[in-house]
């Protein structure tokens, strides 16, 4: 038994995906995700968890994660995965590998989280 079972408080999910969904001017020094193209990428995300019946994964708009010139990036928790996916297929990948089978996608990762 691990400390999670002593609790004894609900489990809610299996993956928490925290997407940036920050949008600055074009112009704008720092980027962005939202002007990289990430909105139209978490729509198909959602789609695509919906779509699967996928419950005991969330996908939650996050603001920026620090990062902004190298985005589109959402990361994937309680792993700490963080991912630049850039097509559709990436999402569908992400959304087939990681968050039904709980296999990493390690073609897409940019930052892993400290063990
Ligand atoms: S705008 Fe997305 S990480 Fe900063």
């Amino acid at each position: 038994m691990n400390a999670e079972d002593e609790l004894e408080l609900p489990q809610l999910y299996r993956h928490h995906v925290f997407a940036c969904h920050t949008e600055r001017p074009p112009t704008h020094p720092h980027g962005s995700c939202a002007a990289s193209g990430a909105l139209a990428l978490w729509d198909r995300m959602g789609k695509a968890i919906e779509a699967q019946a996928l419950s005991d994964v969330a996908l939650t708009p996050a603001g920026c994660l620090g990062f902004c010139n190298t985005g589109p990036l959402m990361v994937v928790y309680p792993d700490g995965v963080w991912y630049r996916p850039t097509t559709a297929e990436d999402i569908d990948e992400i959304v087939e590998s990681h968050l039904r089978k709980g296999r990493r996608v390690d073609r897409l990762v940019i930052v892993l989280k400290r063990s």
